[in-house]
């Protein structure tokens, strides 16, 4: 079985098919409202002034943008100058750059790194710029040593800063698959969730706060014979490329069985859904007193 990782072309469509069929965006976009207006504003708020200083962004892994540019147009209405760092090793940053250039903001500069994060730290140094917001959505699987990565994250934050971590929530049994298919050696979600963050982030004594994100995908189309949708979708929960195609037939049937009758799914008006929750970590960098 051959990792996902290892075909970053592949990978994209099957997170793009995954995006689709969560409806990501729409609840996303609907939960950065909460986020934003809720846990982010309030802390980065400039103090009644319009600051003439930039505010400085660092986004790490941020694919095509979507989320990335929502979160630079939100705080353009509070800051008149923005400076965006977009890191991206996968070609997705292309339509990033595309929506910059289609709607430019008014105010906002980037600059865009087609390379890891762990490329960038060596290029610059942690802590030798900082910024005053950096996210990490979804990317901490992908990391060797997630651990020392967030450290490094919070050496780029300015005093006060703020860092947005996002991970599959511990209370989603869909990061359980691993634990039920010890074959999935490679799957993201068996390096990390909240509560292993939360727990490392504590013993760091780090200020931090945990946002909920529900999200539940309807799975159905992988139990659909033929449906394109459901092979991209099934090598996504697997991590594998061509599960069905490479695994063992004993294997194959038996994940299949799990997801249509293990506890990390249910049923609603015939569909499959699975629970793939997610959970924020708004990290704050306080100011030294
Ligand atoms: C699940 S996607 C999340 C994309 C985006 N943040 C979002 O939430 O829509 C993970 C992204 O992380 C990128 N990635 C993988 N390894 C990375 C690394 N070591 N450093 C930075 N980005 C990485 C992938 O190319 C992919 O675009």
């Amino acid at each position: 079985m051959e990792s996902l990782g290892n075909d970053l072309e592949y990978y994209e469509k099957c997170f793009e098919n995954y995006l689709k069929i969560s409806n990501r965006y729409v609840n996303w976009l609907q939960w950065i409202v909460t986020v934003f207006d809720e846990n982010l504003l309030p802390k980065l708020k400039p103090n009644g002034r319009k600051d003439s200083s930039p505010l400085k962004m660092l986004g790490i892994g941020c694919s095509d943008g979507t989320i990335d540019y929502d979160f630079v147009r939100r705080w353009s209405a509070y800051y008149p100058k923005i400076f965006n760092r977009a890191l991206e090793p996968g070609d997705a940053i292309e339509n990033y750059q595309q929506i910059v250039t289609d709607k430019p903001i008014t105010g906002a500069t980037w600059k865009f790194h087609h390379q890891s994060w762990e490329e960038f730290c060596s290029e610059v140094p942690p802590g030798s710029e900082k910024f005053h917001f950096i996210n990490a959505i979804s990317v901490l699987y992908y990391m060797e040593d997630w651990r020392r990565e967030v450290m490094n994250m919070y050496e780029y934050l300015e005093d006060g800063g703020l860092l947005l971590i996002v991970v599959t929530a511990d209370h989603n049994r869909s990061w359980k698959l691993p634990e039920q298919f010890p074959e999935l050696t490679d799957h993201p979600a068996e390096k990390v969730n909240s509560k292993t963050v939360e727990e490392f982030l504590k013993t760091e004594s780090v200020n931090f706060k945990t946002v909920m994100l529900r999200t539940v995908v309807d799975i159905s189309s992988i139990f659909e014979d033929g449906s394109a949708d459901g092979k991209k979708l099934l090598d996504f929960l697997t991590h594998v490329k061509d599960f069905e195609q490479t695994a063992s037939p004993e294997m194959v049937s038996k994940f299949k069985k799990y997801l249509k009758n293990g506890d990390c799914t249910y049923r609603e008006s015939g569909r499959i859904l699975l629970d793939n929750s997610c959970g924020a970590l708004i990290i704050e960098k306080s100011i030294p007193k």
